[in-house]
């Protein structure tokens, strides 16, 4: 599928399809998702056969304002408020009790939903000329990077798709950060842009972190980051802290690999046998370009990507959390 120019037309065409419990892919700030009528069952399972998900995978419902947050959550708590008056428009999706309308096949039938509001004027047109709830995860195939640009969606899904919105690269370009407020106390689900400290200030209250929580969870329920493998390129990868990098390339260069390394702090020339992606010295430009790079390493038919571990902050969190599932550790 060619990705179109949203103008005024194709998004109102986009709406039509989507009312038809049509495929629509559109940019959001945080990447590219794939859309259907989150109000409609059939379509929300044509979400899964796309991209070959498994069914009992829940999906983020995205709205046009914050008032549509009552069509959806049986209460909406004050600290949902608070969080959706500072960040929204904005990568961060919440988590609540479900209305019991809400359909179980978009929330893997479970009883809460994931919203957001999405800071991106396509997506906001779209919602708008849609006027309901758009459910979208990231228009990738199951298990793979997700698309930060409209041509890394076509790759990913062909012809699945019944029409690509292209908004160009996205401007945060990791998954959105979650939070779940379903239960007695806030708990981190997945890191993203916005930072644990900026949540935990305006909530004045102490997220609980995934780490922590492991056992908490209660069976079946499946949150972010479960799977073993997640948001991987198909070529081997591994991340491989600075002092240890140059050893590693000599040996692998000694052995005739051919080698894709997306370095950070390493200044290393390129050679027939090491294709060189430097890496954005700034944390929000480096997730920016993080999975474009992952892509375009994994495009060159590689024996392996390496990627120079970036620094451990909190600050660098979603990164870190993002490269944990796309790469082995050295
Ligand atoms: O930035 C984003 O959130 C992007 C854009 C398109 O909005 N969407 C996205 O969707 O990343 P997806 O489906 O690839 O990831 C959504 C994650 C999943 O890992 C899912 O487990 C979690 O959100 N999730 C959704 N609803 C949930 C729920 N009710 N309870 C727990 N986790 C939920
Ligand atoms: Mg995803």
């Amino acid at each position: 599928m060619k990705p179109v120019f949203p103008d005024t037309n194709a998004i109102a065409h986009a709406a039509d399809l989507l009312r038809q419990g049509r495929l629509v892919a559109f940019p959001t700030e945080t990447v590219y998702g794939l859309g259907a009528d989150a109000s409609n069952p059939d379509a929300v399972a044509g979400i899964f056969k796309a991209k070959g998900r498994p069914t009992d995978h829940p999906l983020i419902v995205h709205i046009a304002d914050i008032d549509s947050l009552a069509d959806w959550a049986s209460t909406v708590p004050d600290a949902a408020l608070k969080l959706a008056d500072r960040f929204w428009p904005g990568p961060l999706a919440i988590i609540l009790n479900k209305k019991p309308e809400v359909p179980l096949a978009v929330t893997g039938g479970q009883q809460t939903v994931g919203l957001r509001i999405p800071d991106h004027p396509v997506a906001l047109a779209l919602l708008k000329s849609f006027g309901g709830g758009i459910a979208a995860p990231s228009a990738n195939r199951f298990c793979r990077i997700s698309p930060t640009q409209a041509a890394h969606v076509s790759e990913e899904l062909g012809d699945a798709v019944d029409m690509i919105l292209d908004g160009g690269a996205c401007q945060v370009g990791v998954e959105s950060t979650i939070i779940d407020l379903s239960g007695n106390r806030p708990r981190l689900l997945r890191p993203g842009h916005i930072t644990t400290q900026e949540i935990e200030a305006v909530l004045q209250a102490e997220l609980i972190l995934p780490a922590a929580n492991a056992v908490a969870i209660p069976a079946g329920v499946r949150t972010p980051g479960m799977m073993d493998v997640h948001y991987a390129p198909t070529t081997p990868a591994m991340r491989c802290p600075v002092e240890q990098l140059q050893e590693m390339l000599t040996t692998l260069i000694g052995n005739g690999k051919k080698i894709g390394l997306l370095s950070y702090q390493l200044d290393i020339a390129q050679t027939s046998q090491v294709r060189v992606l430097r890496s954005p010295e700034q944390a929000g430009d480096y997730a920016q370009r993080l999975y474009a790079a992952l892509r375009e390493l994994d495009s060159l038919q590689l024996d392996l990507i390496l990627v120079e571990q970036p620094p451990q902050t909190e600050l660098w969190r979603a990164i870190n959390d993002r490269l944990s599932k796309a790469t082995v550790a050295a």
